[in-house]
Parts: structure tokens; sequence; C-alpha cells
């Protein structure tokens, strides 16, 4: 399940606009659809039930949300525009910044259902986790969503880049990180799952951090958002609303207050997305085949060294100096490397390396390059080193899961 949401995407979708929007009749039932992996998806269904129900407006319920093409990485802008001609009238559960997507927008909102964002989480009790010995925190954020554009902003700490929110709070749970910034949802939705872990909610003070949840649609669904509003209002008003979002909503302090004074945030969003678009363009999605297996590619010591020389000069400055991730997702830990399962072989991520790394100058370094640079990657993730040096070959036919290594 993945939340990386796409608040990123939605703000292209936006952006994209009215172009891959075809006119769909309204005389049908309305067709209703949630984000996929959205923590929220349950709770956005009840409201929309609701609301049209109150509004005396038949409605149907996609059983899957937007079907995201069966992909693990979220929606991309393209599916939520195309999923809203075809499969969907109106997205439930549709987040939306007041300082992000206020202008140049191709669709219509109702107002909010739910007020919420990203709050700063850490363990309560006994088990929470101390700093490192040199002070700094580690902090998780959420991969390519506001979470990490709030956590970067923090100075002198270590970021734990995870690839979901559902694993962001999973990170200070299991103590990977002391802290998280991540979308408050996820860890309603985590402590239903986890009744025993007990976390104390903060606000994230940042321009990033409020979101509201909203219905979606098409420009030419306006008459819809109208009637949608007044249910809402109406509901607002008898207490209906309040007891349908009972414990989704924020805590007592944890709110943060939107400033209108944040110029950075499309830029931000837009370098973030950039940097995304560049290395998807590609297409290279990296995936483990039902068929995989066999033992890691040998590789040697001389490798690791002058594979951690060019990781320093040419990949640090996007995936960290300790591979933790900054702009870029970490090359390390859980979220690379997990301990059983994963979605990623080394072969694959050996492809995807060469062909769009570094981002900056993709596949402009030499075979030997990309060689060693995968012995470093392999070394840091618990695989040991031995005598035979790993070849670009050996290296790209590896159809073995890339989990963390036996030292691990
Ligand atoms: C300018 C920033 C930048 C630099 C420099 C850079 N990367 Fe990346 N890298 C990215 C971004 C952004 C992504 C994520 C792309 C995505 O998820 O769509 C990424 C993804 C990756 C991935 C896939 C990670 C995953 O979990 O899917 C690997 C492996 C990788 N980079 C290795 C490298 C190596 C090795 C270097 C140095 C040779 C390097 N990168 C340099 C920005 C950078």
């Amino acid at each position: 399940m993945n939340f990386r949401i796409t608040h990123i995407a939605v703000a292209a979708a936006l952006a994209a606009g009215g172009a891959h929007m075809n006119a769909h009749p309204a005389t049908n039932a309305v067709r209703v659809c949630t984000l996929p992996g959205s923590p929220t998806a349950v709770l956005d269904v009840a409201v929309a039930r609701a609301v049209l129900k109150a509004a005396g407006i038949p409605a149907t319920f996609a059983a899957h949300g937007i079907d995201d093409d069966g992909g693990d990485d979220g929606i991309s802008a393209h599916e939520l525009s195309r999923a809203l001609g075809r499969d969907c009238d109106l997205v439930a559960g549709f987040p939306r910044s007041s300082i992000a997507d206020a202008s140049g927008s191709q669709m219509v909102f109702s107002q909010g259902y739910l007020r919420s964002g990203y709050v700063s989480i850490t363990l309560r009790g006994p088990h929470a986790a101390t700093a490192a010995a040199d002070g700094k925190e580690t902090v998780a954020a959420t991969w390519s969503s506001p979470s990490q554009l709030i956590a970067v902003q923090q100075k002198n700490v270590r970021f734990d880049l995870e690839n979901t929110s559902e694993l962001t709070v999973d990170a200070v749970a299991k103590g990977r990180a002391q802290r998280a910034i991540v979308w408050y949802p996820a860890v309603v939705a985590y402590q239903r799952t986890h009744p025993e872990q007990q976390f104390a909610v903060a606000a994230a003070p940042s321009p990033y951090a409020d979101w509201n949840l909203v219905f979606a649609s098409r420009p030419g669904m306006r008459a819809l958002q109208a009637r949608i509003d007044d249910s809402l209002t109406h509901m607002n008003g008898d207490g209906r609303l309040a007891a349908l979002t009972r414990g989704w909503t924020l805590p007592e302090g944890a709110t943060s207050e939107a400033r209108a004074d944040a110029p950075h945030f499309d830029d931000a969003m837009t370098s973030y997305r950039r940097a995304r678009d560049n290395v998807r363009a590609a297409g290279h999605i990296i995936k483990v085949a039902a068929t995989t297996g066999g033992n890691p590619p040998a590789f040697d010591h001389e490798q690791v060294e002058h594979g951690q020389h060019i990781y320093s000069e040419s990949c640090a400055k996007c995936h960290g100096a300790q591979l933790e991730g900054i702009t870029a997702p970490a090359l390390s830990g859980p979220a690379f490397a997990p301990a059983a399962n994963s979605h990623l072989t080394i072969g694959g991520i050996y492809q995807y390396m060469s062909t769009n790394m570094p981002a900056d100058r993709p596949g402009k370094m030499s075979d030997q390059e990309y060689a060693d640079l995968m012995a470093f990657l392999l070394y840091t993730n618990g695989y040991d080193a031995g005598d035979a040096k790993l070849t670009s070959e050996a290296a790209q036919s590896s159809t073995t899961p890339l989990n963390a290594g036996p030292r691990h």
C-alpha cells in the first residue's frame, strides 16, 4: 500500500488540466473514486456516501479506488487525469493545500471535509528512541511528498527517507528514526492496526503542513460540486460531519497555520517533480519478476573503496553522505533494501542506475564506474566483499532481489 501521494502528482494534474479529460454525461449515477493507497479511503467513502445521499444524488463507488495500473508507486498525474474522464466523476479524499494549488487550477473542488496535514511524531513511553552519539536526531520523511519538503528545512538532522507514509510511521515505531514528519491520517491508520503503539503528535511548523481533504472533479461538474457544498454545510451544522470524521481530525496543538508568505512552495514542488519526471521518462521501472533468485554477484574491496569515492563525488549531494537520502531516496536501509520481499532486483537497480544516474548526468559514467558503485551499494546494504571482481555484465544480469545482506 502506497501513499506516496501524490500531492505532487496532484499538483501536476492540476497544471495539466483538462487536456486529457473527455466529457462524460452526468445523467447516470455519479462515479466516485478514492486515491490508491490513501490511508483515509474508508473515511473518504463514508463521507462521500453520506454527502451524496443528503444531496439526493445517486452514486456508485469504484471498488479499488482509481486504477493505478497495478503499479506500486502511487498514482501519476497522467493516470489521475485519465481516470477522471474514464472511471470517475468525483475523487473523494483529494488533498488540497491552501497555498499549493490556488492558481491555474483546471479542476473544481468542494469545501474541505477534513482539515489534516503533516505532523511531527515521536514514540511515546519507555521505548522512545534517543538521538545518536553525535547528538544528531534521525528524522523520517516520505520520499517525494510534502513531508520531504518539510523535513529538509530542518537543520542538523539525519534523514531517513521512506517510500510510503505507512513506512514513515513505522520508522518511528521500529526505531529507525527518532522522529517523523508524516501525513497525519497515516498515523491514525497505523494506530488502528497497531493499537499498542502510542505516538506523541506535534505540529510540523511549516507553511507546507496544512491540507484539506476535498472532493475534486472536472470543471464540467460545477453544479454537482455546488450541491455537495450545500450538503457539507448542512452536515457541518448538525454535527453529522464531526461524527463521521471523529478520530481523524488533528489533535489539539498539532495544527499548523498555512502561511501566505510561502513563495517557494511551487518552486520546490516543481523541482522535485522535474527530478522524478526526468528519471521516469526513461521508463525504467524496476520490478522483481516472478522468477528471481540466485546468489548476489561477487565483488571485491577495491571496488567498494573506488565506488565510495565516486559516490561522494557524484551521488552524495542528492542521496546523502550516509546514503540516507536528501532530495533523492535513501540508498541504504529498509526503504531501499528491506529484510525480505524486496521489489527490486540487483540487475534492475544496476540497469536503472546506469541509465538514469547521476540524475544530472544520466548514463555518463563508464561500465567500470557503475560496477564499482554497485559494489559499494551492495556492501553498504550488508553484502560482504570477496575476491572476485564485479563486472558490468554480472551486475546487469543479476535477478537476485536486493534484500539486506547477511551483515544486517
Ligand atoms: C541531482 C540529484 C541526483 C544525483 C546527483 C544522483 N541521483 Fe540517484 N536519484 C535521484 C532521484 C530524484 C531519484 C528518484 C527517482 C524516482 O524515484 O523516480 C534517484 C534514484 C536513484 C536510484 C533508485 C532508488 C530507488 O529506490 O528506486 C538509485 C539506485 C540511484 N538513484 C543511484 C544513484 C547513484 C549511484 C548516483 C551517483 C552516480 C546518483 N544516484 C546520483 C537523484 C539523483
